[in-house]
């Protein structure tokens, strides 16, 4: 069991903790964690996070057989081969392929969380999974919310809530003890919290709706992504 559990509820936080030798999950449930997720289980050999479209096409550029995928106010990014809605990964588009992705917070979140000993990649999808790990950690455990735009978002917020009550028995921090009362306000209805949040009313705006439904599913895939060197493999 970790040692402690602390949540961080914006990337913006993250420079005031020191991540070293410490475990990270980082999540965007709405949608970059989600996606990543699906995209690994259906096969995706691995996902280089990046800051900028203008990395994501460089790099690409430089490794054959590379979808380019994420997006920019929730929206694919010209040129881009998926945008960031997890339906769109399917093992039919991204099996034995590999991925560059950009998108506006979640992948942000990765690359601020990269000083960490171990980077775990969390969704409702693989939440028995991650948190099944994470029973095995036995230093300090940090959960990165990646919010939006540098702000508070109740649905990473609610996931991280969700590992923290698994995880019962640990010392928490105040923001822990915060995240898993806002996961058992929610745990009843988590479709209901998606179409209420500001995200995922944003989202729905855009005619994306359906990935409201998709990333409110629990326990779909049973793997962990993590990141390694850059690159998120399983
Ligand atoms: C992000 O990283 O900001 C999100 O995944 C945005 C989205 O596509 O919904």
């Amino acid at each position: 069991m970790p040692a402690s559990i602390d949540v961080v509820f914006t990337p913006d936080l993250l420079p005031f903790s020191d991540l070293t030798g410490k475990t990270v999950v980082v999540t965007d449930i709405l949608r970059a964690t989600t996606t990543i997720t699906f995209a690994m289980a259906n096969g995706a050999t691995a996902i280089t996070p990046v800051l900028t479209p203008e990395d994501a096409f460089r790099l690409a550029a430089d490794q054959p057989n590379t979808l380019i995928g994420g997006e920019r106010g929730g929206m694919k990014v010209d040129g881009f081969d998926l945008g960031n809605s997890p339906r769109e990964y399917t093992q039919a588009v991204v099996s034995d392929r590999k991925i560059v992705l950009t998108t506006t917070n979640g992948t942000r979140t990765l690359q601020a969380c990269r000083a960490a000993d171990r980077v775990l990649v969390g969704s409702f999808l693989n939440l028995r999974a991650i948190v099944d790990q994470l029973a095995q950690v036995e230093g300090e455990l940090v959960l990165a919310c990646s919010g939006r735009d540098g702000g508070f978002c109740t649905e990473d917020t609610a996931f991280a809530g969700a590992c923290v009550e698994v995880l019962a028995g640990t010392q928490l921090t105040d923001a822990a003890e915060t995240a898993k009362i806002l996961y058992q306000t929610h745990r009843d209805d988590l479709l209901g919290m998606l179409r209420n949040c500001y995200h995922g009313r944003h989202v729905a705006s855009i005619g994306l709706g359906e990935d409201l439904e998709f990333c409110a599913q629990m326990d779909l895939v049973d793997i962990v992504p993590r990141l390694v060197g850059g690159r998120i493999i399983t």
